[in-house]
């Protein structure tokens, strides 16, 4: 009988971090049934059926159809869905992925039901404990069995915090595998003409976080400065949905007129107008990492990351959210201030198939040849 691997994921950022994976266990059909569990964290088509197009993954085996709620409501319909799945399915192993909600509430039902959890992205930590996502991952790492980290500051996190360290396992990015796969779909991409925007003249801009969003005042400062930097800059603005509903809710629609407002793109397209922007400004967590890969300068618009090895040797730079400390920064890119950046190590494209020879052999202890 083959082992059987559940992979878990529910928000945007999950597909990049699964679909290499379910590439990459592929070359253990014989040995392995791998399946993909989507939770419906994020349902619009532009937030999650772009995805699975783009990265070319298979639809999911299982859908939970949990949508949107308070935290609370979200983690305890995820784990009252994902529960009989287990039951009926009953994986060797359970792999979740990030810090989203889904990610603590599938690794919690798993351990409790005694499935071994392999978290990928495990031991990347903010500190700041008012962020969601940091009680998720503090949480998840917590109670999973195996640990695959993406740069050395979560393999220090994971040991000071009493994880066994032949269970942590420095792999690499599988963000990073799913942007060399899409590169080259990106690169034929002719969004930007179609925008018509010229090649390092624009800016992109993502703001979703509850802590820049979700305040009116804060998110009124920020909009307000985007209009600023729109005098000398297209800034080009895919908004997250929670961020267009925040926007007419506190009636912001005048500030967001000199800027490009878009819905949610594809990967694809994302990483097409990244690839040619002057500069990215966002409070996102993969895109901290893709710039860093892709060597074009990001703002982030946070106190802390839990990526610090994008600021260390990428080009990413950490600016607090606050009206000056933003326009001294944009100032500075304006003056021609460029950080220059490197890759960190094994940001190469083969993180997933790393993490399946690990799990085909030592959590699953099957032979590898
Ligand atoms: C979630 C993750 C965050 C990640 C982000 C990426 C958690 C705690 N947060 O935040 O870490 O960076 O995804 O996008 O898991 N909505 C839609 N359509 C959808 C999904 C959401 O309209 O397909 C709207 C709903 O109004 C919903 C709101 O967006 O209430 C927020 O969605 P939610 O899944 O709660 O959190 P995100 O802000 O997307």
């Amino acid at each position: 009988m083959k082992a059987r691997i559940l992979s878990v994921v529910g928000a945007r950022p999950n597909y990049m971090k699964v679909a290499p994976l379910h590439r990459a266990f592929a070359r253990y059909a014989d040995r392995v049934e791998h399946l993909i569990v989507h939770t419906g964290q994020h349902y619009d088509a532009e937030m999650s059926d772009v995805f699975f197009a783009d990265l070319e993954m298979p639809q999911p085996a299982v859908f939970l159809g949990v949508g949107s709620g308070t935290h609370a409501q979200q983690t305890a319909r995820i784990m009252l869905a994902f529960e009989p799945v287990c039951m009926q399915l009953r994986p060797q192993l359970v792999i979740v992925v990030g810090d989203v909600n889904s990610t603590i509430a599938c690794a919690l039902t798993a351990v409790k039901m005694g499935i071994p959890v392999a978290h990928v992205e495990a031991g990347l930590r903010s500190f700041d404990r008012t962020m969601p996502e940091e009680i998720n991952r503090v949480a998840t790492d917590a109670i999973a069995d195996y640990f695959f980290v993406t740069e050395p500051s979560g393999v220090e996190n994971l040991r000071r915090e009493g994880a066994l360290p032949e269970r942590i396992f420095l792999v690499g990015n599988t963000m990073i595998d799913s942007l060399l796969f899409a590169l080259p779909k990106a690169k034929a991409s002719r969004l930007r003409e179609r925008l018509g925007l010229r090649p390092r003249e624009y800016v992109v801009v993502t703001l979703h976080r509850p802590s820049n969003v979700d305040n009116p005042e804060q998110l009124r400062q920020l909009l307000q400065i985007l209009g600023e930097l729109a005098e000398w800059r297209e800034v080009v603005f895919p908004a997250h949905p929670r961020t267009r509903q925040a926007i007419e809710r506190f009636g912001l629609q005048r500030l967001v007129e000199p800027l490009r407002l878009l819905p949610p793109l594809s990967y694809v397209e994302f990483i097409a107008l990244v690839l040619e922007a002057d500069f990215v400004l966002t409070d996102s967590g993969g895109i901290q990492e893709e710039t860093t890969y892709l060597g074009i300068p990001c703002l982030t618009l946070r106190t802390t990351t839990e990526r610090p090895i994008t600021c260390q040797m990428g080009t990413n730079q950490l600016v607090p959210p606050q009206p000056e400390a933003l326009r001294r920064a944009l100032a500075a890119l304006r003056n021609g201030e460029r950080k220059r950046g490197q890759v960190p190590p094994l940001w190469d494209g083969h993180a997933a198939e790393r993490i399946a020879q690990i799990v085909v052999q030592h959590c699953l202890r099957l032979s590898v040849e």
